[in-house]
Formats: structure tokens, C-alpha cells, sequence
């Protein structure tokens, strides 16, 4: 039976409007489209494993599970994205089932799958204990659980500080996504339920956009969250100046290439084991 209140019902609805701006299949294709990958490569997945990816949005991580052998089940809150994940998968001739389905309360039965894993997605649900539980919950006892996430201090970790005061104040317990690219906070949420947890630092490098501005706008016009912000403070035109400077002034304090733009965006990829 679901607990959620009208409040935490009204945040999702909000947050599943959020993600279907914009152009979130071309952000995962063109943008991070190599982190599902070492992702799945880091869950160490064989033919036939049961794999649920929740928060998949548009397949970034569940496709090349897919494309493994596994049997995948797609989840998310969006189901624009998982329309557009289930037609690339489609044109590839993969069979996955695409569902829309809340992280914090998932339709699937204790211990379903044999490996559970998210890449940028589960980081976005905002009562983090809730979404943890689940993800043990419905993973197998001795299965594994894998976790990509933006770190706090990496680079859209910064852009979501950047963005944060010229958004509304989330509702009080929703938390701060780029927590889950905390170590610390990964393994006080998973606790004592997992072993053989491993956590490494790694970086994506973009360098799809030419000037700091390019990124700027690309991520105005496609990316939910950003378009979002922007929305927020359309009628001020001071204050969307502002956060026009901030951001092409992130994207330039993080540019390490020399005539165009190249940055290295960094994550945190956590995988553990369910205690048998
Ligand atoms: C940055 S996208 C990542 C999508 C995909 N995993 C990838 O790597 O491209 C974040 C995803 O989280 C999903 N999401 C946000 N809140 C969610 C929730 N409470 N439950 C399930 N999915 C959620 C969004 O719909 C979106 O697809």
C-alpha cells in the first residue's frame, strides 16, 4: 500500500513533468551516453541475469545491459523517456520491458532481480532512505546493486549548487541529489544489508561544445532540470542574466582544453553485494 502523501505525490508529478523538457534522449545519447556502458561493465552482468535499471530514463544504462544478454526490466517516472528508450531499443532489435515506476515504491516483488542498478537516475528521487530500500528490496540475496552518480564538488554536482538559489525550495525531506555521489552517504544508506562494497572516482570528458556558452545553452534548451531553473525566473530578466554568467562561468573555471571547450565531468560509481 502506497504511503505517499499528497505532498510527495505533487513533487513527483512535478518532477516527472521536469524530465520530459527539453531533450533528455539527445543529453543521454549525446552527452553521457558513454556511462551506461561502464556502468553495466562494472556490475559484471551474464547472459540471462534478471537486471532492473531504475531511473533509466531513455536506456543510457538498460540498452547495453540489454545488449549483454541480460533480461532487463526499465524503469522510471517519465514515461517519455522510456517511450524513446523503448524505440532506440526497437531499431537495435533488443526486447527490454519499459515501466514506469517511482523509485521510492517499486512494483516488483522482494528479491526479483539478480543485479539492480541506476546511472544518474536513482539520484534524483528525493527521499534517499526510500529509494535505497527499494533498490535492496527487490535485489536477489547475494545479487548486486551498481550505482552511478554525479559527485557534489565534480562538475554537475556544481551546477546544480549554481541553479539551486534561483529554484523554489524543495519541500522539506526532499534531498539533495548530489548527495549519492557521496561514499559515505551511499554506504549509511545501503548499511549493513550489502558487502563487498566498492567505490571509485571517475571522470566523463565532454567536449561536444566549443565555447563555455555552448554547453550553456545546449543545457538550457534540452536538459529537464535546467530548463526548470530558467522557467523559474523568466519574468526577471536580471536574474536570468545572472544565471546565464554563472553557468558559462562554471563551464569556463572547469575548461581545460585549449580553443574549445573540454571538461572532465566527474562521478562516482559504487557497486555492492547483497548479503546472501
Ligand atoms: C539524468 S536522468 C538519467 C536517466 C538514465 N539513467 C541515464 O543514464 O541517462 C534522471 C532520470 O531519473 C528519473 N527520475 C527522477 N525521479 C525519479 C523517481 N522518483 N523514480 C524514478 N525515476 C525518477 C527521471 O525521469 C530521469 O529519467
Amino acid at each position: 500500500m502506497s504511503t505517499m502523501t499528497d505532498i510527495d505525490r505533487a513533487l513527483k508529478a512535478k518532477h516527472r513533468a521536469m524530465w520530459a523538457l527539453g531533450d533528455y534522449p539527445a543529453v543521454a545519447a549525446d552527452v553521457v551516453g558513454s556511462l551506461g556502458p561502464v556502468l553495466v561493465a562494472a556490475c559484471g552482468l551474464r547472459p540471462g541475469d534478471r537486471v532492473l535499471d531504475v531511473a533509466a530514463g531513455s536506456g543510457n544504462a538498460a540498452i547495453p545491459a540489454a545488449r549483454a544478454g541480460a533480461s532487463v526490466v526499465a524503469s522510471d517516472l517519465t514515461p517519455e523517456l522510456l517511450a524513446a528508450g523503448q524505440q532506440r531499443a526497437e531499431r537495435e532489435g533488443l526486447r527490454l520491458q519499459w515501466r514506469q515506476a517511482d523509485a521510492e515504491e517499486l512494483p516488483f516483488g522482494d528479491g526479483e532481480f539478480d543485479t539492480v542498478l541506476s546511472c544518474l537516475g536513482v539520484m534524483f528521487a528525493p527521499h534517499h532512505q526510500a529509494s535505497a530500500d527499494e533498490l535492496v528490496r527487490v535485489c536477489r540475496p547475494g545479487g548486486s546493486i551498481g550505482l552511478l552518480n554525479w559527485t557534489p564538488e565534480g562538475f554537475i554536482g556544481q551546477m546544480f549548487a549554481t541553479m539551486r538559489p534561483y529554484a523554489p525550495p524543495p519541500p522539506p525531506g526532499a534531498q539533495p541529489p548530489p548527495l549519492w555521489g557521496r561514499e559515505d552517504h551511499i554506504r549509511s544508506l545501503l548499511g549493513d544489508r550489502v558487502t563487498e562494497v566498492t567505490a571509485q572516482r571517475g571522470t566523463v570528458r565532454i567536449d561536444m561544445f566549443a565555447r563555455p556558452e555552448d554547453f550553456r545553452d545546449y543545457f538550457k534548451a534540452s536538459y529537464g532540470p535546467t530548463i526548470a531553473a530558467y522557467r523559474g525566473i523568466a519574468a526577471d530578466p536580471q536574474r536570468t542574466a545572472a544565471l546565464d554568467t554563472e553557468l558559462a562561468d562554471l563551464a569556463r573555471r572547469h575548461d581545460r582544453g585549449t580553443g574549445s571547450t573540454v571538461m572532465d565531468w566527474e562521478y562516482l560509481l559504487v557497486t555492492a553485494r547483497r548479503q546472501p
